[in-house]
């Protein structure tokens, strides 16, 4: 089967940069999208000319040129977008509505992907303020991709390892320590942790799949379904030391998110729900979904174990 041509929408971006490499790396066609580089932003520009280098097309466009949108979408087959979506870096999700119509009205596209790889936003719509609004726009772009009748694919990527084991899953910090944690209550809530380049991978390797045309890819590697204790013990096993613990109850978690800025209080909430709640292991896969490992067992996924390695 002929490989579909990929336009990536973010391909500068923490997951887009990623996306990029993995398409190329899984011999797509890879196209980015890239808008007008202002001012000196010269590690965009080397990192675009290096993706260049690798075989990529560059394509300008902006989601202030509705038109330019339109040409870049009418170049390939699947179309995927990793614009930002976290508050404390950048918040963008909503102006995916631009490239929605740009893809309805181009009317060539076979899927998109849009810019989720996180929590699946259907199962959150009891969640807490203010950290909802995250879920809340991605539901309002995947109101407008299904009204359109584009065919898409969901990918629900748990949680980025890199935010989450870098900080022993304490937001705001991304270095483990070796001497303290704070654990969330007994610290015994069941998350999933996944490498970036993982995600990618899987995410690239869908993309012509169809058993996952209009359901939501869920990324659960086995051995990366853990709770906060077990993701620090790994920790304390690669030291070779116990880390002081104490322990934040879910009242007192609540409460320290007042005072914090408003994009802090997003992440803290986001952290609320996969730490306390267990959101992302609370349910079973059910039609709607598929499971990534089990599709794609020739991926070789990064255990916690080996990503926390780096960090030493
Ligand atoms: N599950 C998790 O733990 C987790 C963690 C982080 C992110 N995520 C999700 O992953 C997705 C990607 O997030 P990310 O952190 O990788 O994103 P990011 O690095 O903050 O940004 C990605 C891209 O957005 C582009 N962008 C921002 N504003 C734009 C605009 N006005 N016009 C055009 N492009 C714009 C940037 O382009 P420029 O380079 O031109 O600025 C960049 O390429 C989001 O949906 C986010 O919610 C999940």
């Amino acid at each position: 089967m002929e490989k579909s041509r990929v336009l990536i929408v973010g391909g500068t971006g923490y997951l887009g940069q990623r996306l990029v490499k993995a398409s190329l790396v899984l011999g797509h066609e890879t196209y980015i999208l890239h808008r007008p580089v202002t001012g000196v932003d010269i590690q965009k520009v080397q990192m675009l000319l290096s993706f260049k280098e690798q075989g990529a097309h560059l394509v300008p466009g902006s989601f202030n040129d509705h038109q330019s949108l339109v040409n870049a979408v009418k170049l390939v087959d699947v179309v995927i977008c990793a614009i930002s979506g976290v508050h404390i870096r950048s918040h963008q999700i909503l102006l995916q509505l631009k490239l929605v119509e740009a893809i309805r009205e181009a009317g060539n596209v076979k899927r998109f992907l849009p810019s989720e790889f996180g929590t699946d936003p259907a199962r959150m719509e009891n969640a807490k303020e203010p950290g909802r609004i995250t879920f809340d726009d991605k539901m309002v772009v995947r109101k407008a991709i299904e009204e359109a009748g584009i065919p898409f694919t969901y990918v629900s990527a748990n949680c980025f390892a890199g935010y989450f084991l870098g900080g022993l899953c304490q937001p705001g910090v991304i270095l483990p320590s070796k001497d303290r944690v704070v654990l969330y209550g007994d610290g015994n809530v069941k998350a999933i942790y996944v490498d970036e380049d993982d995600i990618a991978m899987y995410t690239i390797k869908t993309i012509d799949d169809p058993r996952t045309i209009n359901k939501t890819l869920y990324i659960r590697p086995l051995k990366n379904i853990l709770s906060q204790r077990e993701v620090v013990e790994t920790w304390e096993k690669l030291i070779g030391q116990e880390l002081h613990k104490s322990s934040i109850s879910e009242q007192e978690f609540l409460a320290s998110m007042k005072g914090q800025t408003y994009a802090e209080q997003v992440g803290m909430t986001h952290y609320y729900h996969v730490c306390f709640e267990g959101c992302l292991t609370n349910f079973e896969i059910g039609d709607e979904g598929r499971e990534a490992t089990k599709l794609y067992p020739e991926i070789k996924y990064t255990t916690v174990e080996e990503y926390l390695k780096r960090y030493l």
